[in-house]
């Protein structure tokens, strides 16, 4: 997508090592960083400086091909996969970007393994980018349809960031608002801001701004409001996890934005790429929730006037908080899924249908 007019991705190749834009210095400064190993992956993702489920798995296929390249023995290789899985728990990408990496070049001789490596990355890289432009155009479809209806701007609301920054690029929830507004329907997004470490405020409004496209930012309590007053026409989210019966985790605070959506009549969507979706898990309750430093709930951190990074506490000394990263959204509140192949329902028999190739390992017995 477009920085500064510039086209711009999260994440490449630079020689031998791999660059990210470090995403916890956004929106206040543009820093981009080298990793040049597995660890320094790892380190890039526990520490949120890249995140969202699909860019998270790109950056551990990378994690996968840097280990690669040092030492291609199966037990470095197997140590290294494990470091990565265990970065972060919630979003399925991560699991299923490694173990792809580590089939493909278990299956060849060690002296092929870091080419082997570095190219099922870059394919997976690739791929992200192609699938997140066929969510677009699938979703561009329903803005469309209430563009055509309402014959005024579409009013989307979005949480967390589930933009190009959180993919390769195009993003997920907002690849649809992206072809939509290129194409010349008119949008307004409300951009909820996403606590406790504000990927609505720092990145989706960064980079929808960056991008040309109207947005307003909200707090997150602010969604059921905006829905009573009839201010929102679709909701948009995206997903970091989505079980074979459509349950989906998503940031923190989605639950809620899906229970209003409903009480108001308002469409609730959820982007989902099909790497997000685990086909061995069934039930939502299933799924590990995340659970972060509790001080990014008392404390948070902003830029000062003179243009300096703070952080300040926001609760009394020592004032006990729990810092959950994401929760679940049962299928029933989820008006359909937008995935790279079309919409389909939020259901087992809808996933199914647009992904008939994985029948088998859905219906087998639920891992625990
Ligand atoms: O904790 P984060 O910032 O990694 O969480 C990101 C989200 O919850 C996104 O909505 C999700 O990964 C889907 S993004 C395409």
């Amino acid at each position: 997508m477009r920085v500064e007019g510039r086209s711009m991705r999260t994440i490449w190749r630079e020689g031998e090592a791999v660059a990210i834009i470090d995403q916890t210095r956004l929106p206040h400064e543009l820093v981009t960083r080298r990793l040049q190993s597995s660890e320094e992956v790892a380190e890039a993702i526990r520490t949120m400086r890249v995140r969202g489920a699909p860019l998270i798995g790109a950056a551990a296929a990378y994690g996968m091909a840097l280990a690669a390249a040092r030492d291609a023995a199966r037990e470095t290789l197997e140590k290294a996969a494990a470091t990565l899985v265990a970065s972060r728990p919630t979003a399925v990408n991560l699991r299923w970007a490694v173990t792809r990496v580590m089939r493909a070049i278990l299956a060849v001789e060690e002296k092929e393994r870091p080419a082997l490596a570095m190219r099922e990355a870059g394919e997976i890289v690739e791929e992200d980018v192609a699938i997140n432009r066929a969510i677009g155009e699938h979703g561009m479809g329903l803005i469309a349809a209430v563009s055509r209806e309402k014959g005024r701007p579409v009013e989307i609301l979005t949480h967390c960031n589930a933009g190009w920054l959180a993919t390769v690029d195009w993003g997920t929830a907002l690849a649809p608002v992206y072809r939509a507004f290129d194409e010349g329907i008119a949008v307004h997004v409300w951009v909820a801001e996403t606590r406790p470490r504000n990927q609505g405020a720092h990145l989706t409004a960064w980079e929808l701004a960056e991008h040309g496209v109207p947005h307003t930012l909200v707090v997150d309590s602010a969604a059921g409001h905006l829905m009573r007053e009839g201010l929102v026409d679709l909701a948009i989210v995206g997903t970091d996890r989505t079980t074979a019966e459509g349950d989906v985790a998503n940031k923190i605070g989605t639950y809620m934005k899906a229970l209003a959506a409903r009480d108001n009549g308002v469409p609730f969507y959820v982007a989902a790429p099909s790497p997000s979706i685990d086909w061995e898990l069934g039930s939502g309750a299933l799924i590990p929730i995340e659970r972060r430093d509790p001080r990014e709930v008392t404390h948070i951190e902003g830029w000062s006037e003179e243009g300096r990074r703070l952080v300040v506490r926001l609760s009394p000394e020592r004032c006990p908080a729990v810092n959950y990263a994401f929760d679940v959204t049962p299928a029933r509140l989820v008006t359909g899924f937008i995935t790279e192949r079309g919409v389909s329902a939020a259901s087992r028999a809808g996933l199914l249908a647009l992904f008939p190739e994985h029948r088998e390992s859905a219906t087998r017995e639920e891992r625990c």
